[in-house]
C-alpha cells in the first residue's frame, strides 16, 4: 500500500487574532522561537510522513513558500493547494483528492499544537490502521467550543456533535485525524452545515455510522493548545519557552526530527544551523550536529 500522506490545513481567516492577521496568515505568526505551522508540521513528521500538502487561502500562498519552500531542506516534499474561501475543514479532502491518489492521510491544523511523551507511539499506533480512521480525544474545561465525543456507558463512541450546547462529554476532538482512502470521496456526501461549512465532523460520522472510526485518547500528560486567540496564542508561546530552556530541548523543531529520522545528514543539518547562526535556535542545531 502507498505510504500514508499528510496534509496541513492553513487557510482560513483567523479573524479572532485581528489586527495581527489582518496582513498575515494566522499559522504563519509566531509561537516563541518559530513559525506557528512548524509545531503540527514536526507532528505529521513525528508520525513519519514525508509527502505534505499545504493547503492556505490563495493571497497567503506566496508567504508560505517562503516560509517552507519545498520542503527538500529536511527531506520532504511539499505540495501548496489553494482553498479559495474558508468552506469548512473537510473540504480540505476535495482539495487534497489528486495529491491524495487514494492514499491514506494525516491531517492536522496549522494552528495546533500537540506535545507530549510518547506521542510518536500514539501517532504509529494511528498510522498502523489501514481501514478507517482515527481522531484523538482530549479533556478540555469548554467542550462546547469543538466537536465533542459523546460515549456509550460500556465506553464505545455513540456520536461525535459539533460546538453542542449541552456538552455529552469533556471530550474535544483535536485537529488530528488519520483517515483511510475514502476520505475524499465520503467528503463529496458531506452536505454543508447551516453556517455554510463541509464539518469534519460530518465525515467523522459517516465513519462512525460504518463502525470505522477509533477515537484514542490522550491522556492528561499531553499537551493539545489551540492558539486561535490572543490568549492561548502568547501562553503557547509561553509554554513552548519554559519547557525548551528548563530542559534544553527544542520543542517541534522540523530540522532536529528531519535529522533524527535520517532524512537529511550532518552537513544539511549544519547547512540549516548556520543560516540561523545568530541566535540560539541555530546554536541548537549546531550543537546536534556535534
Ligand atoms: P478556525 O480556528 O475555526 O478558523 P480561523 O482560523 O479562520 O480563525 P477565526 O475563527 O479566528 O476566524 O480554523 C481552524 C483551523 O483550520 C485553522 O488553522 C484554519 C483552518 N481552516 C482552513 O484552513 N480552512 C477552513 O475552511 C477553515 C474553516 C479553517
Amino acid at each position: 500500500m502507498a505510504e500514508r500522506k499528510g496534509i496541513i490545513l492553513a487557510g482560513g481567516s483567523g479573524t479572532r487574532l485581528y489586527p495581527i492577521t489582518l496582513g498575515l496568515s494566522k499559522q504563519l505568526v509566531p509561537i516563541y522561537d518559530k513559525p506557528m505551522i512548524y509545531y503540527p508540521l514536526s507532528v505529521l513528521m513525528l508520525a513519519g510522513i514525508r509527502e505534505i500538502a499545504i493547503i492556505t487561502t490563495p493571497q497567503d500562498q506566496d508567504q508560505f513558500r517562503r516560509t517552507l519552500g519545498d520542503g527538500s531542506q529536511w527531506g520532504l516534499s511539499f505540495t501548496y493547494i489553494e482553498q479559495p474561501s474558508p468552506d469548512g475543514l473537510a473540504q480540505a479532502y476535495i482539495l487534497a483528492e489528486p495529491f491524495l491518489d487514494g492514499a491514506l492521510s494525516a491531517m492536522v491544523l496549522g494552528d495546533n499544537i500537540f506535545f507530549g511523551h510518547g506521542l510518536p507511539e500514539l501517532l504509529a499506533a494511528a498510522d498502523a490502521q489501514p481501514v478507517g480512521g482515527t481522531v484523538f480525544g482530549y479533556r478540555v474545561v469548554d467542550p462546547q467550543r469543538y466537536g465533542v465525543v459523546d460515549f456509550a456507558a460500556d465506553g464505545t463512541v455513540r456520536a461525535i456533535v459539533e460546538k453542542p450546547e449541552v456538552p455529552p462529554s469533556r471530550y474535544a476532538v483535536t485537529g488530528l485525524y488519520f483517515l483511510d482512502g475514502s476520505a475524499p470521496a465520503r467528503a463529496r456526501q458531506v452536505a454543508p452545515s447551516p453556517r455554510g461549512e463541509l464539518e469534519i465532523t460530518s465525515l467523522l460520522e459517516m465513519y462512525l455510522a460504518d463502525g470505522q472510526l477509533q477515537v484514542q485518547q490522550m491522556g492528561r500528560g499531553y499537551a493539545w493548545l489551540d492558539t486561535g486567540t490572543h490568549a492561548s496564542l502568547l501562553d503557547a508561546g509561553n509554554f513552548v519557552r519554559t519547557l525548551s530552556e528548563r530542559q534544553g530541548q527544542q520543542i517541534g523543531s522540523p530540522d532536529e526530527i528531519a535529522w533524527q529520522q535520517g532524512w537529511i545528514d550532518a552537513e544539511a543539518l549544519r547547512a540549516r544551523a548556520a543560516m540561523f547562526g545568530k541566535n540560539d535556535y541555530g546554536a541548537y542545531l549546531l550543537r546536534l550536529c556535534d
